[in-house]
This record gives C-alpha cells, sequence and structure tokens, in this order.
C-alpha cells in the first residue's frame, strides 16, 4: 500500500489556481471551508434556487452559478449526489476550461459510466474515509481525515500533483492519502455500505432487538445491550484492533464472542455477501441508484418512512431523553 503523508506533498499545483466546489452538502461545505482556510481561491458552484448560496456566503464564501464557477476554474470538484452527478457534468461541461482538472470524492460516477469526462481534462479522486462533518472537525482540530486518491485521466501531466495537492489542502494528507483506483475505491466503499457497516450491522442490532423483546426482555434493556454498546466496542477496534478488542473484555464476554459470531454469520451471510459484491462490481447497484433518482427516490423515502415507525427507535428517543446532561 502506498500512503503519502503532508509532508511528502507538494502544495505548489494549487497556488494561484482556483477550485469550484460544485454542491454545498456535506461533503461540498467541509471541502470549500478547509480549502479556503488553507489559503486556496475557491468558489463554489450552486444552482440558482439553493437555499446553500445564504449559507456559504454567510461563512465568507465566494458564491456563482453553476456554469460562471465552472468556467472560472483551474479545478472544479464534483460535490453533489452521486446519482446526478451525470446530469450536473453535463449541464456544466460546456464551460469546463481546456485541460482543466475535474475531481470527485467516489469513485462510482466515473468507474460505472454515469460520467463520461471530456478527453482534454485531468481527473482524479479523493475520497475522504468518512462523513463531512468529520472532515472538518479534524481539520480545525488541525488533524486529517485518512482518504483514498487516484487518476482516471492524466492528459496535462499534472493530474497527479494536482490530486495530492488537493487531498493535502482539505487535511487529509495530514493523516495519510492511500493510492486506489476509482474502480476499487467505488467497489470496496459500495460494498461496505451495502453489506457490512451500514447495511449489515443496523440490521445485526435491529434483529437482536427484536429477538430479545420478543423474548421478553424489556425494550430498554434489550436497546441498551444491543445497540448501545455498538459505540463502545467501535472505539477499541478503532483504538486496537479486533483482537486487541477481545483481549480488552471479559473472558465471558469473550467466550461468548467466539461461540456466538461465527454460528451468526456462518457461510450463507458470506455467500451472500458475495452476491452484493457482484451486484456492484456488475453495475446493477449503481444502475438501481440512477433509477431511483429518476422516480424522485420513491425506495428510499419508503425505507425512511418504515425505519422512523419501528418500535425501536420509541425506545431510542424514550432512553435519549432520560440519560441526556
Ligand atoms: N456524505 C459524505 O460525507 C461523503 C463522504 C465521502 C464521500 N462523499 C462523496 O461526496 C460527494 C458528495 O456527497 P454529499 O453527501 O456531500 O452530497 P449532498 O450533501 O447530498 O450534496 C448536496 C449538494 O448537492 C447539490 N445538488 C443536489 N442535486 C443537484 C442537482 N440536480 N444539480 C446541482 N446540484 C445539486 C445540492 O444543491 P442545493 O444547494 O441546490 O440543494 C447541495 O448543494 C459524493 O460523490 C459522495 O459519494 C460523501
Amino acid at each position: 500500500m502506498e500512503l503519502t503523508r503532508e509532508k511528502d506533498i507538494d502544495p505548489s499545483p494549487l497556488e494561484g489556481r482556483k477550485v469550484a466546489v460544485l454542491g454545498f452538502g456535506n461533503q461540498g461545505k467541509a471541502q470549500a471551508l478547509n480549502l479556503k482556510d488553507s489559503g486556496i481561491e475557491i468558489v463554489v458552484g450552486l444552482r440558482g434556487s439553493s437555499l446553500n448560496r445564504a449559507v456559504a456566503q454567510e461563512l465568507g464564501l465566494k458564491v456563482a452559478d453553476l456554469a460562471d464557477a465552472t468556467a472560472s476554474a483551474d479545478v472544479v470538484m464534483m460535490l453533489s449526489p452521486d446519482e446526478i452527478l451525470g446530469d450536473l457534468y453535463r449541464e456544466v461541461e460546456p464551460h469546463l476550461q481546456q485541460g482543466a482538472a475535474l475531481g470527485f470524492s467516489h469513485g462510482l460516477a466515473v468507474h460505472f459510466g454515469l460520467v463520461a469526462p471530456r478527453d482534454d481534462l485531468d481527473v482524479f479522486l479523493i475520497a475522504p474515509k468518512g462523513p463531512g462533518t468529520a472532515l472538518r472537525s479534524l481539520y480545525k482540530a488541525g488533524k486529517g481525515m485518512i482518504a483514498l486518491w487516484a487518476v482516471a485521466q492524466d492528459r496535462t501531466g499534472s493530474a497527479r500533483a494536482i490530486a495530492l495537492a488537493y487531498g493535502r489542502a482539505i487535511g487529509c494528507a495530514r493523516a495519510g492519502l492511500i493510492a486506489s483506483s476509482f474502480e476499487e475505491e467505488a467497489v470496496a466503499d459500495l460494498f461496505n455500505e451495502n453489506a457490512v457497516v451500514w447495511g449489515g450491522v443496523p440490521e445485526l442490532l435491529r434483529a437482536g432487538f427484536e429477538t430479545l423483546v420478543e423474548a421478553g426482555i424489556s425494550p430498554e434493556i434489550a436497546y441498551m445491550e444491543c445497540v448501545g454498546e455498538l459505540k463502545l466496542i467501535a472505539e477499541l477496534i478503532d483504538a486496537r484492533g479486533i483482537a486487541g478488542m477481545r483481549e480488552a473484555i471479559s473472558n465471558t464476554a469473550e467466550f461468548g464472542a467466539m461461540l456466538g459470531g461465527p454460528a451468526i454469520i456462518g457461510p450463507e451471510v458470506r455467500q451472500r455477501m458475495k452476491t452484493v459484491l457482484q451486484s456492484v462490481r456488475s453495475g446493477e447497484f449503481a444502475r438501481a441508484l440512477r433509477a431511483e433518482a429518476q422516480g424522485d427516490y420513491p425506495k428510499l423515502k419508503a425505507a425512511r418512512k418504515a425505519a422512523r415507525s419501528q418500535p425501536m427507535e420509541d425506545v431510542f428517543a424514550r432512553l435519549d431523553s432520560m440519560t441526556r446532561d
């Protein structure tokens, strides 16, 4: 694995150049503010109707329409939802300068063909491995969030240098920039979201909670056991790795985990993970995401509503109001 740190990165490829950040949501806001604080000249590109215009301006950022921001920039960062990046790219492509650099924070749109970048452009990826809020708070604390980087097109010979300088300017190189590819980043990230931390874990927590409640355990105790301890194990794994986490818990917990873990995550779960991986790799997931956006997100809206009406959400609200300072 090739990991590059701040001290080994030349910041000059961004000096005297202008960056347009298209989008001011989770990543757009954090990256724009980090770039500004790193002394980079930036403009935030937004739709005319955007309510984020006022927010960005209040934070001291220059704001322009998508076309004008794009036309004025040497580096254009595509920080809007992945599933609409194809439409956004088609809108701004005529305004991109010859030989400009086009950046992404996820490999999906380019790898799965939603965006087919013009031939004269440099195309790079800086994918911070965490949410924008943490990217910003780490930067302000003098730290950074690890990120993957890659180059899909190098037409000027500077794509690599620009990608690394960009990763440095948003603070990620303080933690480290890991060399990857658009394909590897997209597949690994989507697989994790579908099957592991964001898809698998919440379903495991819910199944555990419901099993205990159905067996007569009080919902509050079931919630505290099955959901409330997640933060503790996450912190232990983060600090010590999985083996170190095991050594930090009681023999009882460790023995139970040794017997129960493989019994729950057996061969059939691993087989289903392979099926999910196949759906990611084949582009089936990316196509479904695109169709979801074209239909105005019917499945996502229904899933959000269903999640809110789960009994465990009431338990969370009760426990939260009782235990918060
Ligand atoms: N969420 C994260 O923290 C995170 C972490 C790592 C990587 N990423 C990657 O970062 C990129 C941005 O993700 P995000 O979560 O930051 O997105 P997001 O918060 O959903 O982006 C919101 C912004 O996109 C703009 N937007 C939405 N639809 C648009 C359209 N049709 N045309 C033009 N602008 C539109 C919104 O405009 P308005 O202001 O007009 O509403 C808003 O400014 C994605 O590639 C994602 O995979 C995200």
